[in-house]
Order: structure tokens, then sequence, then C-alpha cells
């Protein structure tokens, strides 16, 4: 048994030198030490022994095993000590590599000018109304006292979706709606979206936006009207910016203005840019059209108010200096990153 039990302890000490695996340490724990391995079947056999004998086999024999134990312990520690290195050394980060850069996007410069827009007249007290794109004939038109011979509803100007549906050829109707749904104090601007079947130019286009206002309240005047718009057009183009109303004609307002500003670009003394006049076109107002209010059921001898309505790509296209409309929408980003 002594010799066995030597045996046992060469064997296993030639095959862990040999071992370099974790799967193979612990195929030889198991070969040995295991519930059925070599030490322990040789345990088994102790009582056999001579009464004189078992101390001794017994003590060689946890000899043994306290050698094999020990020594596969650390064995397995020197091992696992080599594969976290190694692990390390594959993870290694590279820092001196140039890191991955955020690209940080930005509004569009006709959102940019929305915002804006939006802004001046919130802090006005003005709310914030929408209406549908795809709208019924009767209010982009008929609620708005636009007649069935009126220039604006021909083929030519509107998309129609069918005799009673329209692409809506202004925001004017968003009027018509919140003045039908919601009783004055009315204080309201509508940007959104509008449609007309013009032929794509350097300042026409089927799809532009407009910004519409509005206001009803018991004597609203037109003093009220050209106050607000002053202070507007300071607000977007400068202190200095003067405006100026020459009269008009739209259905849905009497009396009704076309609106110029002080040209930005020479402050009124005249340029290439206002063609030499000093003033430039952007915005159409007026008080509201008391047959317009008798439509919506307001009573005009109670209530007045004035709207305006103005395009909005033209303000951007001025206050960035862009000379073609076609750029706003071609989505290049060379154009774009500019503002
Ligand atoms: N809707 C008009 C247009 O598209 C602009 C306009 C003019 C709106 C006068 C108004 C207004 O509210 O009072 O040309």
């Amino acid at each position: 048994m002594r010799e066995q039990l030597e045996s046992i302890r060469a064997n296993a000490e030639t095959e862990l030198s040999k071992a370099t695996t974790l799967q193979e340490f612990e195929a030889i724990r198991v070969k040995y030490l295991g519930k059925k391995g070599e030490l322990t079947s040789v345990l088994r056999g102790m009582g056999a022994l001579s009464a004189d004998e078992r101390p001794i086999i017994g003590q060689l024999a946890n000899e043994v095993r306290s050698f094999l134990e020990e020594k596969i312990e650390e064995l397995l520690t020197q091992l696992n000590e080599k594969l976290k290195i190694e692990a390390l050394e594959k993870e290694k980060i590279d820092i001196s590599l140039p890191g991955k850069k955020k690209f940080f996007g930005k509004k569009h410069p006709l959102t940019q000018v929305i915002d804006e827009l939006e802004e001046i007249f919130l802090g006005m007290g003005y709310q914030i109304a929408e209406g549908p794109e795809v709208e019924l004939d009767y209010f982009n038109f008929g609620a708005l006292n636009i007649p069935k011979n009126h220039p604006a509803r021909d083929v030519q100007d509107t998309f129609y979706i069918n005799e009673d549906v329209v692409l809506r050829t202004q925001t004017s109707p968003v009027q018509a709606r919140v003045m039908k749904s919601q009783s004055p104090p009315i204080r309201i601007i509508c940007p959104g979206r509008v449609y007309r079947s013009d032929e794509v130019d350097a300042t026409h286009s089927p799809v532009f936006n407009q910004i519409e206002g509005l206001v009803i309240d018991k004597g609203v005047n037109m003093g009220d009207l050209v106050g607000t718009l002053q202070l507007f057009a300071q607000r977007v183009f400068g202190e200095n910016t003067k405006i100026r109303l020459r009269p008009h004609h739209f259905p849905f307002t009497e009396p009704s203005a076309e609106v110029d500003v002080t040209c930005w670009s020479c402050g009124g003394s005249g340029c290439r840019m206002c063609k030499g006049e000093g003033w430039v076109e952007i915005l159409g107002a007026g008080m509201v059209n008391p047959k317009v209010l008798i439509e919506c059921g307001i009573d005009p001898e109670v209530y007045t108010g004035f709207a305006f309505g103005m395009g909005i790509e033209r303000i951007a296209m001025a206050k960035f200096n862009i000379d073609d409309l076609r750029l706003l929408v071609e989505n290049d980003l060379r154009f774009l990153k500019q503002f």
C-alpha cells in the first residue's frame, strides 16, 4: 500500500506538471481525490490493514492527499492569475485613438423662424392654434367671404381633393374654425403649411408656410393692429424698423392693407434687395370683415378684431439673406449648416 500511495503521488505530480487548462486540473483532481478517485479507494481499503500498519499508512495517505490538494490549489491560483493577465492584455484600450464624435443637429432655418415668431406672439399673450391642411372648401373660402367667382378659388391656384375639400391655400381658415369654437376674447396665431398649384422657382413653391394672427375683443381697432405689427417688425427685423400700410383688398378684412417694413438691408435708403424702394412687403392684414364675424357666430355690434397673415419662407429668406426658396427644402447640409 505504501508503494501504491507513493506511485499515486508520483503519477499525480507528473500529470499536474503537464496540465495547462482549468479542465485538465479538474480532471486530475477527480481522478485522484474524487469520490471514486484512486486515493479515495486506497483509503477505503485501509480496513484490511493490521492495527500497526493502519496509523502509518493512514498518515501517509493523509500526507499524499494534502500534498495533492495544496499542489492543485497552488497551480490553479497560478493559472487563474495567468489567464487574468492574458485577458487584460487582450482587452487593452488604445486611449490614443480619436474618440467617436457626437454630431449635434440643429433646427432648420424655417423652424428657427417659426419658433422666433411664436415666441414674439406668445410674449404678447397670444395662444397657438392649429387647423387641418386638408380643409373644407367652406373654411378655406366660404366662411371667409371669398365668393364663388373670386380668383383665389381658381383651379389654377387651388389643389382640389373634391368639390368640397381642398388643400388649404392659406392659414386663414383657422380663423374661422377658432371663431366658431371659442368665444371672445380671442388672441391666436396659427403657423402651418399651405398649398397652391404654383410652379417652383426661386420665390414660389406649391408648399410653403404661413403664420396667421387673429384678435377679437371689445373695442379692438386699427391702432391696435398697427401697434402690434410695429412691435412685431422691430422684434424680427431690428429696433429701427418702421412699417407702412398700403390699402389693399382681402375679402375677409375691411379695411385691408398690405404691410411693408423698411428694408433690413439698406435701412430704407434703397438698395438692390428692395429694388430701390426702401420698403419690402411682408404681410397682409386688416380689420376682420363684419360679414366674417357674423358667419362665425360673433356679433359685430359687440366685438371687433384684426387679422394678419404672412409667409414664413419670405421672412426666413430676409433674415438669413437667402435668395432662393428652393435651398430651404433641398436638404443640402452644406447649405443648412450655415444657420
Ligand atoms: N390669407 C392671405 C394670403 O394668403 C394673407 C392674409 C391677408 C391673412 C390679410 C389675413 C389678413 O389674416 O387679414 O394671402
